[in-house]
Order: C-alpha cells, then sequence, then structure tokens
C-alpha cells in the first residue's frame, strides 16, 4: 500500500494511505490523541482573550485558523468567483459561480452546477474545493476537486491528481472521497467534528485549529482561572522534545507511523515536517548542545515556528537558530566545515522542495547532502 499510494510523488492521497480512525486509534495508551469528536474540545474561544490577548489578538493571521472555510466565505468566494480553467489533457472546462451566496462549480463534464461547501487550505500553499456528491444519503462523501487556488493566484492541478484524466461525469471533478476520508480530512482542519452515523453535523463543527485542538483540558483551565486562579494546564515546555513534537505529528504526521524504511531521498517525506526534524542527528543528539549556563539548548517545532501565526520567511531568523548550536565561537557543537555563519544554512542542510509548478515544501531532515543547493 505505502508504494502504490506514493508514486505520485507527494500526493495529498499520502495523508489517506495511513486509516485514522479518531477515537479508536491502536496507538492512543503510547501517543496521546486529541479525539476530535470529544465535546471537551468545545470551548468558549472568546475568553482566552481576557487574559492571553497577545497571543488572541494575531491569531486569525495562522494557518492554522483559517485552514478550513465554508464555500459561503467572501474571500474563499473571490478566489474562484468568475474564473475559468481548461484541463489542457482533457478537455474538460471548470468555472466557477455563485448561487445564493455559495460558490459553485460549473464543468462541460458535468449535466448541473455542484456546491462547494467547504474549501480546505488556508491558501499560503494551497485551498482546494470540497464538491458536494448530489443524493447522497449514506454518509458524509465529497469530491476533493482538481483543481486548487494557489498562492500566486493561479488555478492549477491540485497536488496529486496529475493522473486524473477522466473526462465525463462526476469523477472529472476529482477524487470522491468516502465517509471515513472525509471525515479525517475534516478532522485534521478542525477543532470539533461532531460525527453520528458517518455524518458530519455540520451545524456544530468548529472548522480551523483551534486553541483546544494543541491545549488540552481547556474547561479545568478556565473553570481554574475563574475560581482558584492557579492553573496545572500543561504547558510544552514541560513536555520533552519529542512528545512536543509527536504533538504536532498528530496531524503533520509522525515517523512512528508510517510504515516501510524511512529514507533521507524519499522527497515523499518532505510534507511530514516531524519525520525529518526526528531523525536529524540536531534533533536526535540536542542533549550535548549546552549553553552557556551548561543547559541543554532545546530544539523542537517551537525552536523555530509559533503557531500562532504564519511562518517566518526570512532566512537569517531560523540561521540563527542553527547558530545557536553551531557556534563557532564556542565550546557548543562545531559549526559547518564550508562556509562561515553569516551564511544563509538552509539551502544546503534544509532546502525547500518544489511539490508541483505553485507549491514547495521545506525538508525538515536537517544533514548533509550530495547536492546542496537545487534549483
Ligand atoms: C482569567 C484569565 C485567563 C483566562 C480566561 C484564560 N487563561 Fe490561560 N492562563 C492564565 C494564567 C494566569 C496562566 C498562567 C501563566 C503563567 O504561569 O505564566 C495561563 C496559562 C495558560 C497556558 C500555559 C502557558 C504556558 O506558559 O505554557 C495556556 C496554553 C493557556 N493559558 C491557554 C488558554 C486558553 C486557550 C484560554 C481560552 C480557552 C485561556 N488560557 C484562558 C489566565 C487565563
Ligand atoms: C489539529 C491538526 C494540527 C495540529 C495538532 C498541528 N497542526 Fe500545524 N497545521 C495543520 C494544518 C491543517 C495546516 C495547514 C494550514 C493551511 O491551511 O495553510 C498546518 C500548518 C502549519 C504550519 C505552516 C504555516 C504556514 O505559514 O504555512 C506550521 C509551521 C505548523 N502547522 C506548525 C505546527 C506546530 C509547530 C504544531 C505543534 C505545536 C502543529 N502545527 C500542530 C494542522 C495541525
Ligand atoms: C492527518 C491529518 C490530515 C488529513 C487526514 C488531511 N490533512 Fe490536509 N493538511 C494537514 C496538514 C498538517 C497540513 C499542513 C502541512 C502540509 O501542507 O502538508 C495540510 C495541508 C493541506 C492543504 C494546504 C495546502 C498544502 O498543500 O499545504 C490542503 C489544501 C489540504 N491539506 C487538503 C486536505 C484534504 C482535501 C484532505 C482530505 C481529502 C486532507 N487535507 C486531509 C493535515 C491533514
Ligand atoms: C497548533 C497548536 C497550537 C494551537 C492551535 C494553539 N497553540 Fe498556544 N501554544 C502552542 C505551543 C507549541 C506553545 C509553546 C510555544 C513555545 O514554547 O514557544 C504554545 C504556547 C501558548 C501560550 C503560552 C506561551 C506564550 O507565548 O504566552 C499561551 C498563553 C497559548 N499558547 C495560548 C493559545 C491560545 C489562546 C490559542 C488559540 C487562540 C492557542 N494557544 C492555540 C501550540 C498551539
Ligand atoms: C539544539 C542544537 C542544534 C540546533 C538548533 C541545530 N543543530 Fe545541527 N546539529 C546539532 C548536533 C548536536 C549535531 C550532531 C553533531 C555531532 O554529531 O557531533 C548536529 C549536526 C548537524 C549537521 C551534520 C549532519 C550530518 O549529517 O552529519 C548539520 C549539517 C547541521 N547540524 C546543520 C544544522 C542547521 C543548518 C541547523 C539550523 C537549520 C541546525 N543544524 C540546528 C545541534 C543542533
Ligand atoms: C530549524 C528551524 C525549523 C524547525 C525546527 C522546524 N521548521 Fe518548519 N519550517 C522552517 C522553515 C525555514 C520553513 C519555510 C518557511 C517559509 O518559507 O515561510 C518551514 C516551513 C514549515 C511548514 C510549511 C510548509 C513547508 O514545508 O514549507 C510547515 C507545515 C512546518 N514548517 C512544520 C514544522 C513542524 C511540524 C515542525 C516540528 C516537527 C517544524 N516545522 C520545525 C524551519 C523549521
Ligand atoms: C553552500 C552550501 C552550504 C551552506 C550555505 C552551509 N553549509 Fe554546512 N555543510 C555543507 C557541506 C557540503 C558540508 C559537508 C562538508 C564535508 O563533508 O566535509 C557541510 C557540513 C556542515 C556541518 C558538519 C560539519 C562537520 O564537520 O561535522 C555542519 C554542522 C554544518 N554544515 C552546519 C551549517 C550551518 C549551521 C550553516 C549556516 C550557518 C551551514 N552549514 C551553511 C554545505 C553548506
Amino acid at each position: 500500500m505505502f508504494a502504490a499510494v506514493f508514486v505520485t510523488g507527494l500526493a495529498f492521497a499520502s495523508w489517506l494511505a495511513f486509516p485514522i480512525v479518531w477515537e479508536t486509534d491502536s496507538n492512543a495508551d503510547r501517543i496521546p490523541r486529541a479525539a476530535v469528536q470529544s465535546e471537551a474540545l468545545i470551548v468558549d474561544e472568546a475568553r482566552c482573550a481576557e487574559c492571553h490577548a497577545d497571543i488572541t489578538a494575531g491569531y486569525h493571521t495562522a494557518p492554522h485558523a483559517r485552514t478550513l472555510r465554508q464555500g459561503t466565505d467572501p474571500d474563499v468566494i473571490a478566489r474562484f468567483l468568475s474564473r475559468h480553467f481548461l484541463r489542457e489533457e482533457t478537455g474538460v472546462e471548470y468555472s466557477y459561480i455563485e448561487s445564493n451566496g455559495m460558490l459553485m462549480v460549473r464543468s462541460s463534464a458535468y449535466a448541473q452546477p455542484l456546491p462547494i461547501e467547504w474549501v480546505v487550505g488556508s491558501g499560503t500553499h494551497a485551498s482546494t474545493p470540497l464538491v458536494t456528491i448530489p443524493n447522497t444519503n449514506e454518509g458524509t462523501s465529497m469530491i476533493e476537486h482538481v483543481v486548487s487556488w494557489y498562492p500566486s493566484g493561479e488555478l492549477g492541478i491540485t497536488l496529486g491528481m496529475e493522473e486524473l484524466l477522466e473526462k465525463h461525469g462526476i469523477l472529472a471533478l476529482g477524487h470522491p472521497r468516502p465517509p471515513e476520508e472525509t471525515i479525517n480530512c475534516f478532522g485534521c482542519h478542525s477543532t470539533f467534528v461532531p460525527v453520528h452515523d458517518e455524518r458530519i453535523d455540520f451545524d456544530h463543527l468548529q472548522a480551523g485549529v483551534g486553541c483546544a485542538r494543541c491545549h488540552w483540558d481547556l474547561k479545568q483551565h478556565l473553570f481554574d482561572m475563574d475560581h482558584t486562579g492557579e492553573t496545572t494546564i500543561e504547558r510544552f515546555s514541560e513536555l520533552s522534545p519529542s512528545e512536543a513534537i509527536d504533538r504536532c505529528g498528530e496531524c503533520h504526521r509522525r515517523a512512528s507511523e508510517l510504515g516501510g524504511e524511512i529514507r533521507p531521498e524519499d522527497e515523499t517525506l518532505i510534507r511530514f515536517a516531524p519525520v525529518g526534524l526526528s531523525k536529524s542527528p540536531c534533533f536526535l543528539n540536542q542533549d550535548s548542545a549546552l549553553d552557556e549556563q551548561g543547559n541543554p539548548i532545546r530544539f523542537d517545532c517551537a525552536s523555530c515556528h509559533d503557531p500562532h501565526g504564519p511562518t517566518n520567511p526570512d532566512w537569517r531568523f531560523h540561521t540563527a537558530v542553527c547558530n545557536r548550536c553551531h557556534d563557532a565561537e564556542s565550546e557548543h557543537v562545531s559549526g559547518c566545515s564550508v562556509e562561515n555563519r553569516e551564511s544563509n544554512c538552509l539551502p544546503c542542510h534544509m532546502p525547500s522542495v518544489p511539490a508541483n509548478d505553485f507549491l514547495n515544501f521545506t525538508d525538515h531532515w536537517i544533514r548533509i547532502r550530495e547536492n546542496p543547493r537545487r534549483e
């Protein structure tokens, strides 16, 4: 299964190769996983602003917050409305209209326009419509659309659908996702997904990755703050670096969940940041990098990312993180034998790799490469 799914490269389908059954995960004892269907996730996020305004004020800029939106959202509609896309390989045309405030797709391959009730992806990398399948009564099942919007403003083929060459009928619109896959899709892009008999209860869904998906037990935190003023809330800094990246790996993927051999040359892994980072000598040997006081320098996702906002595109910021340990002037860890500390480490040791014409991912497996500086 592993190899078969990965033949199309960095396919979206690759997420779905490893079935996730949210509440009955067999690794649940070993690796904690927030149950996306648990009512414990429903907290009044408006209240966080009372005391954490520094974080809540900017949270709307975080791709996490905007990763799933409805087809009635004006920003989402504006990306597609009145545009046309011709798939040259098949001759199929797609155009986008608005009807009763909802984005719809019309295609030369299918008789009637179909509603786009949801769009996945904030747009920092891509926004992919989910097309509603007409007349389905069983579970919630949607079509992942073959056309996506990319940050350059262009419409292009959805990553992983290069091989989809249907010319007629509903299959020309994209990959139909059966209920289990559709629910997983919403599961990683939402805070709370109530499901009954394989049907998502959209009236109570909380779209976007909100505070409760990463900070567990917030009901208790609010209760404590209201009653005692003392909090026992879990802090990420109290988790070990491996536990911390496993928490991100619930959605970004974990090495322990991949089957088969994990090799650095396998470019399909580049999408799964925690897999690469967890294999990097820097992460594995972080205990040997000591600060001036002799304490280990902690290294996990939060060293470079603030999950409450967008990524920092400035290489100087990231190189400064490298130099915290690879500090030639003190007795931490040896520096580069090729370039000086002022150089940009990323193109050689942590490059950005194209996944298709519109989209790049960053290889988080920090290492010495045979062919550094890829074009
Ligand atoms: C009435 C004030 C109050 C409210 C409301 C509140 N918090 Fe807190 N929170 C605190 C205080 C005080 C601390 C402890 C800060 C410290 O010790 O540094 C804290 C700690 C935290 C921490 C741990 C911080 C760390 O150092 O790792 C997180 C995470 C957190 N709150 C999230 C939330 C979220 C999410 C909400 C909304 C559901 C929320 N809080 C609502 C007051 C509040
Ligand atoms: C509940 C699932 C989930 C968890 C848990 C999660 N993420 Fe994400 N993350 C996402 C999704 C979905 C996106 C894609 C956002 C978008 O649509 O652009 C994302 C995007 C990102 C991005 C890219 C942001 C950008 O500017 O493009 C970073 C960085 C990131 N996450 C870091 C983290 C870190 C660090 C953690 C752990 C502390 C974490 N994530 C935990 C789901 C999750
Ligand atoms: C295991 C959790 C998980 C599942 C299941 C999942 N995603 Fe994601 N998705 C993520 C994370 C994490 C990111 C951010 C990192 C990345 O871009 O790969 C993301 C990013 C995206 C993006 C942003 C564009 C991009 O390529 O970065 C789109 C669009 C997207 N997912 C669509 C989907 C669709 C459609 C489905 C269901 C068919 C789905 N995802 C299922 C976790 C998941
Ligand atoms: C994708 C996972 C994720 C989400 C979603 C998330 N956080 Fe955090 N949060 C973290 C991580 C990781 C840290 C630790 C950061 C660090 O160590 O620098 C953190 C730290 C904090 C802290 C303490 C550190 C500080 O900078 O004051 C507070 C308070 C907090 N988060 C509140 C919130 C609130 C409020 C929300 C929702 C608006 C939220 N978080 C959403 C992952 C997340
Ligand atoms: C927390 C400390 C720490 C941080 C931060 C860090 N490294 Fe490292 N790095 C190490 C340690 C420790 C080793 C292993 C050294 C050894 O084996 O003696 C290492 C090894 C390496 C190696 C050699 C890898 C190999 O294949 O042998 C490279 C290259 C490297 N780091 C580059 C970087 C770059 C680039 C960054 C920033 C993107 C970075 N490191 C961030 C601690 C760190
Ligand atoms: C040494 C710094 C560093 C660490 C540690 C790190 N990242 Fe990144 N990450 C980057 C850089 C650099 C980018 C590209 C940022 C940009 O161009 O805006 C990036 C981009 C991303 C993206 C956007 C998609 C992509 O591949 O470009 C995601 C998602 C992401 N990181 C997740 C994570 C997660 C999850 C972790 C922890 C397992 C992590 N990162 C740890 C430096 C880091
Ligand atoms: C032009 C590409 C390039 C840049 C830029 C670069 N490196 Fe390197 N680095 C290399 C190559 C190639 C090697 C392997 C040299 C060898 O095998 O002798 C290397 C080796 C290393 C090593 C292992 C050294 C050893 O002897 O064990 C570390 C650590 C390292 N680099 C860190 C960094 C850091 C940190 C930066 C940014 C400040 C950086 N590099 C910038 C290409 C580069």
